[in-house]
């Protein structure tokens, strides 16, 4: 297994071009399977997890071609509704071909995901909504088995706003006869994004970055040729990381509408955040600030950005107080955070950050993605050698961040089969 050696301590300096929302590119690709014919996604990032979909797609009969930034899903050979175990518990968005399978071709066997790292994360929302939309559910041998013979449209009221459960309701309900309403609808940009793709492919979607989305099904849809927006946390962790290293950088493509929450308050941490042209500048020269922060949906500061800006925290000046309210165990990285000589106390769903003068190096292990993350940008801030392990995880979602940080100065590389 690959892992990433960093040699901290210098400040960042550069531009470095955000890629395409991976996800947002999960969705997209899932909704390729609404329509026979072959659809095009552009500005696609090149990561594991596009690689995952792709071969989820083949398997299910939609051949692709998959080289990023470009992608093609060809029309079908023969549909082969089954999303198999090994696929879905290497990603749990697997679970977004549930909703086309069933609208397009009435039958969906669907591998379970089962928890993971940060939380039990069930998709009894998704599965709810596509029963309230008329489909037969079953769950036989570790497997969703969901069935229909034309889903009718209807009111969704989700108890909590997932975000992938309203994608994959979204792309049910715009092949089901008649209107649906998801009513406590995620508000993400990756939903709005996927909105305009369903709005391209002739479903009439609206209220979508609302709470309220309305979906007109439609008999039959049509393929598209979409280029995937900037991703919003692949952007906010460059942001974070230059913050951390100190320095200055121009970050190009950012979605900075989409990241208001993180960056209220990356400058009440007296980080400099200015738009500029397509991007933002980032620039961090004195010490940080401490400031409490409370993950919650969109538009509120997202989870996903949780474990990076804690180590930002780490290097503040006072006591930051950080909840976490969407996952239910998504403070991994502090025990490793701590090996690195943070001094972080968890008390159920708050972790209490208190600023520390500097961060050391360690050898430490990536748990999941985002915590991942947070674990380079320790190592770009800690005096001396760094080497995070696991970096399959970062591979997921990170599209070639060694390189990406090497653009701004930092001293990263990956070591081939460097960890256990
Ligand atoms: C998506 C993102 C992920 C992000 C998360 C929250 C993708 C591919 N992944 O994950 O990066 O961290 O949103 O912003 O877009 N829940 C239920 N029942 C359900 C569905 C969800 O109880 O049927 C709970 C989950 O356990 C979790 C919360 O709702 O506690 C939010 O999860 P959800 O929004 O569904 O996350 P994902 O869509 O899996």
């Amino acid at each position: 297994m690959d892992a990433i050696r960093i040699v901290g301590g210098r400040r960042l300096a550069g531009r470095v071009r955000v890629s395409g929302a991976k996800n947002a590119a999960l969705p997209i690709l899932c909704a390729t399977l609404l329509s026979e014919g072959e659809s095009h996604l552009r500005n696609v990032p090149r990561l594991q997890d596009i690689e995952t979909t792709a071969a989820l797609l083949h398997t299910l009969g939609r051949p692709v071609d998959c080289k990023p930034p470009e992608v093609t899903v060809f029309a079908p050979t023969t549909i082969h509704p089954e999303a198999p175990y090994d696929l879905v518990t290497k990603m749990r968005a697997s679970v977004l071909v549930l909703g086309p399978l069933v609208a397009r071709y009435g039958r969906a066997r669907v591998s379970l995901p089962g928890g993971c790292q940060i939380g039990t994360r069930p998709i009894d929302q998704h599965l709810k909504g596509l029963e309230a939309l008329g489909a037969t559910i079953a769950i036989e041998h570790g497997y969703v088995v969901a069935s229909a013979k034309r889903l009718r449209g209807a009111e969704l009221v989700l108890d909590m706003a997932t975000v992938t459960g309203t994608e994959n309701l979204m792309m049910a309900a715009a092949l089901a006869q008649g209107r649906s309403h998801i009513v406590n609808a995620a508000r993400e940009p990756e939903v709005v994004e996927l909105a305009r793709v369903l709005n391209k492919m002739g479903a009439k979607v609206s209220g979508a970055g609302t709470g309220v989305i309305q979906i007109e099904g439609a008999a039959e849809l049509a393929p598209f040729d979409h280029a995937i927006v900037s991703d919003r946390i692949e952007a906010g962790t460059y942001m974070v990381a230059v913050a951390a290293a100190g320095g200055e950088a121009l970050l190009e493509g950012v979605p900075v509408e989409d990241l208001e929450a993180l960056i209220a308050k990356l400058r009440a941490a007296r980080v400099v955040v200015e738009p500029d042209g397509t991007g933002v500048r980032v620039a961090r020269d004195g010490r940080l600030h401490s400031v409490d922060v409370t993950t919650s949906p969109h538009p509120g500061f997202p989870t996903d950005m949780q474990a990076q800006f804690m180590v930002l925290m780490c290097l503040a000046d006072k006591t930051a107080r950080m909840s976490e309210t969407v996952f239910e165990n998504r403070f991994m990285h502090v025990p490793e955070l701590g090996r690195m000589g943070a001094d972080i106390e968890v008390s159920g769903h708050t972790a209490f950050v208190k600023g520390v003068s500097g961060l050391s190096a360690a050898n430490v292990m990536a748990t999941d993605l985002r915590a991942s993350a947070s674990l380079v940008i320790a190592g770009l801030v800690a005096e001396g050698e760094t080497l995070v392990s696991r970096v399959y995880h970062l591979d997921r979602g990170y599209e070639a961040m060694e390189e990406k940080l090497g653009a701004l100065g930092a001293n990263v590389v990956r070591v081939r089969g460097g960890s256990v």
